[in-house]
């Protein structure tokens, strides 16, 4: 298992209960996951997978567009444990089943899914195309992968003032927006995270030409990428199997 993973699970463990209200207040986050939904062309009665399933916000926008069925995983105890209270809460657990497992190590039969989704969480990975490639292979024949992230490729030196300049420029409006849509707390939780996107501390961007460059070494047939309209930065993804 990567070991890079443990630092993730560490950081999502201090965030959890303050999740929904730090990145879950920011619109833009909703709509990056509408996005992603659009994307998907869900329908009813598909099988869906959700990889850093979180809090369950992109699997609760999945079920209001379909009436599908998800398994949702999550290497995090506690953002599951919000996750199943939340279900729970909602009466909707026949719905959504969540399974600790890490993204490295999916342990599911060859063409399982009709959709295997995630967003903002496949960034955590270090080394992307081994988990890009198992996905592929959990697809049904058809199925899609449909992935919402930020656009900014932070690999390379950190001693590079160009990289770091990149980085900045992503920062910049996207901590405006959390301060406007989250106040403080958003604001102070999103600085942080900027300090690990600079540092790669478990934060491990790359850009969507690159994510669409591993998806077609991956076996993908076609990818089809879209911008959030005003958000250049964040974008999604399809690719179909
Ligand atoms: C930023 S949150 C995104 C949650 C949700 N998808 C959303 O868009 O709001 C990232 C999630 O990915 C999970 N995660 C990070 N690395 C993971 C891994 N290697 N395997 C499984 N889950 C992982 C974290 O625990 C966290 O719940």
């Amino acid at each position: 298992m990567e070991s890079t993973t443990q630092p993730t699970r560490e950081w999502f463990k201090d965030w959890a209960n303050e999740y929904d209200n730090t990145l879950g207040k920011i619109k833009r986050h909703h709509q990056l996951l509408e996005l992603a939904v659009k994307m998907s062309k869900v329908k009813d009665g598909e099988h869906v997978l959700d990889i850093g399933i979180g809090t369950g916000l992109t699997s609760l926008k999945f079920l209001k567009a379909a009436d599908c069925t998800i398994i949702g995983i999550d290497n995090s105890r506690d953002m599951m444990d919000i996750c199943t209270d939340k279900l729970d809460k909602l009466g909707i657990k026949d719905k959504i089943e969540c399974r600790m497992m890490n993204a490295v190590s999916l342990d599911f039969p060859k063409e399982s899914f009709d959709i295997v989704v995630s967003t903002v969480s496949l960034h955590h990975v270090k080394n992307k195309y081994p988990v890009i490639k198992a996905i592929h292979s959990i697809l049904k024949p058809g199925g899609r992968f449909v992935i919402g992230d930020l656009d900014v490729d932070t690999t390379g030196k950190l001693t590079d003032s160009k990289r770091l300049m990149r980085i900045l420029d992503y920062l910049m409006p996207e901590l405006v927006l959390a301060l406007k849509d989250g106040g403080i707390e958003g604001f102070s939780r999103m600085y942080d995270n900027g300090k690990k996107h600079i540092l790669n501390d478990g934060e491990y961007c790359i850009s969507f030409e690159q994510w669409a460059d591993i998806c077609y070494r991956a076996g993908f047939a076609k990818v089809v990428v879209k911008s959030m309209p005003n958000f250049e930065r964040f974008k999604a993804l399809c690719a179909y199997k």
